[in-house]
């Protein structure tokens, strides 16, 4: 489902899958070549989400915004593995938060990391670049090898490669809803509700 909300329509931009039991809602903007997987929610709703280029999103993820104050915002080539909650925080470009991690407001995820599976980001964290990132709360462990480097560059791609595949066996490319009377975004002044 890809929905409108108060005027705000998601920007899609091209060859962009989303499973149709996933919820994409509001204030979003997606990148060429990102997957939305089943059963995520990303609700731009009271406030706005940014999805770059090549990134996934996999199966019962979530990502939410913190009204007035946290938008979230992830790079390209970013993976957010399976049951992940991502809430007012921003990931930079290629990073990978594994399996069952939570992300909380304010969080700030530097360019190439990785945040273990299981993790507990807390609120306002900041994890300098192409480090491990693991724990609950998280801290940082070290600096990231060169094989998990190979491990994070090689999950974003895989996934371009499978929403292609799902392309092939009929499954639709998003397209974003038609809608009549459109609002400007949040950054662009839209109230917060
Ligand atoms: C992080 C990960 C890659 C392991 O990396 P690693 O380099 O082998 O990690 P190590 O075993 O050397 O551990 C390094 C430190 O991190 C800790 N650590 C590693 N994985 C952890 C986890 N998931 N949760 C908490 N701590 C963890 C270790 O306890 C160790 O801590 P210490 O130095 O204080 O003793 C792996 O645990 C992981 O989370 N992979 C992601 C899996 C996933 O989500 N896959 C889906 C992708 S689509």
């Amino acid at each position: 489902m890809i929905r409108p909300f108060q005027g705000m329509a998601p920007k899609l931009g091209q060859r962009i899958f989303v499973a149709e039991n996933a919820l994409v809602l509001g204030d979003v903007e997606l990148g060429d070549d990102s997957s939305i997987w089943f059963n995520c929610v990303v609700r731009g709703d009271v406030n706005y989400v940014q999805i770059g280029a090549r990134t996934n999103i996999q199966d019962m993820s979530c990502i939410h915004v913190t009204n007035h104050k946290w938008p979230t915002l992830i790079g390209d080539e970013v993976s957010i593995a399976h049951n992940v909650m991502l809430h007012g925080c921003t990931l930079g470009n290629g990073v990978l938060v594994g399996m069952s991690t939570t992300i909380m407001d304010g969080a700030v995820i530097g360019e190439g990391c990785l945040v273990a599976a299981g993790s507990l980001v807390r609120e306002g964290f900041i994890a300098p670049p192409h480090t491990l990132i693991a724990g609950w709360p998280a801290v940082v462990k070290k600096d990231l090898s060169e094989d998990h480097r190979l491990f994070v560059a090689s999950v974003w791609s895989r996934y371009v490669r499978y929403k292609e595949a799902y392309f092939k066996d009929g499954w639709p490319i998003a397209e974003a809803p038609e809608i009549t009377h459109p609002q400007p975004g949040f950054k662009d002044g839209h109230p917060y509700p």
